[in-house]
């Protein structure tokens, strides 16, 4: 094991030793979960190249300019409506608000969203949630730290394996569909880009556009962006909520409207600035001095 300590060694580590540094931890569930397959538990040769591709198909997908955010307003409509729905009345609202950051990613990944209580799209919210709550448990930690003390005792270990094998067993599905669609000119979506990717990889023993390495990239990304997207957002509401002062700048600040419904657009203006900065700082934690 290698410490590193102070400001200089730690940034001249991650700064000019990028490439020595990049490798994750060996984690005792999670490499055993992904066989090391994917994006977020890989290493090496194939982190970097599923990394480079699922930034570049992101990009290509519009992450930040147009096509993304139609889906987004969509989503966004979709979400308002279902608030309304409750009449100003108190409710839960982890679950809807999970959901929506889901469906987004849904959309990106699969080429179309699902209506809320879709069984596949609630199916898929609540196991990665379930397997999001058990990787935190006192437990899992325990058995991440002494692998072979432990292994009796972690029970939920079985969920997790069940919960992931039904949401891989989705997106199999969901390739093989893909599959016998594909058109190599007109890629409507994340796994869209990576079969054909697959079909452009010179055939060698080391091959990355593997479809185990899709069904990985995929539970990846929906493991990465929907809890943390939604809990940002939660953050978001219970702060504007806190701070009706706030609520009032970003609710009267002219944005630009999107045409398809009266949901506002994000453009980059010294107004529309102030809005994301305020709401991701506070959101994520960071605006403590307001506590
Ligand atoms: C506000 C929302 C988000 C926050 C706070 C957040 C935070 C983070 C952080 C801190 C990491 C680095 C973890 C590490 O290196 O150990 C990370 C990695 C990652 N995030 Fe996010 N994320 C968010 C949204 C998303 C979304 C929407 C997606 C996908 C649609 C996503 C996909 C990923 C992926 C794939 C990685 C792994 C990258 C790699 O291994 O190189 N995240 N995220």
């Amino acid at each position: 094991m290698v410490v590193l300590s102070g400001y200089e060694t730690v940034k001249d580590a991650l700064v000019n030793h990028a490439e020595v540094f990049a490798d994750r931890p060996h984690i005792p569930l999670f490499s055993e979960l992904t066989k090391e397959k994917g994006l977020l538990f890989s290493n090496g040769d194939i982190w970097r190249v599923m990394r480079r591709f699922t930034f570049s198909a992101l990009r290509d997908f519009r992450m930040g300019s147009k096509m993304i955010e139609d889906k987004i307003t969509e989503e966004c409509r979709c979400l308002v409506n279902t608030f309304k729905a409750y009449g100003g009345k108190p409710f839960e609202n982890s679950t809807v608000v999970t959901t929506a950051v889901a469906n987004i990613i849904v959309s990106i990944v699969l080429g179309n969203r699902l209506d809320y209580d879709d069984p596949t799209l609630c199916r898929l919210v609540t196991n990665i949630r379930e397997n999001i709550r058990i990787i935190g448990s006192p437990m899992v930690q325990l058995y991440n730290t002494f692998p072979s003390l432990f292994r009796l005792f972690l029970g939920s270990n079985k969920e997790i394996y069940t919960n992931l094998a039904e949401m891989q067993e989705f997106v199999t599905k969901t390739i093989t569909n893909q599959k016998k669609k594909l058109d190599v000119n007109d890629q409507r979506s994340l796994i869209d880009a990576f079969l054909v990717k697959q079909k452009e990889e010179k055939p060698n023993p080391k091959l990355h556009f593997t479809d185990v390495n899709l069904v990985f990239l995929v539970s990846d990304i929906f493991a990465a962006g929907m809890e943390s997207t939604s809990t940002v957002l939660r953050w978001g509401l219970l702060l504007m909520a806190k701070y009706p002062e706030i609520q009032i700048i970003v609710t009267y600040i002219p944005h630009n409207h999107s045409k398809s419904s009266n949901i506002p657009v994000c453009h980059w203006s010294l107004l529309g600035i102030y809005c994301n900065v305020l709401f991701f700082h506070a959101a994520c934690g960071l605006n403590k001095k307001r506590d």
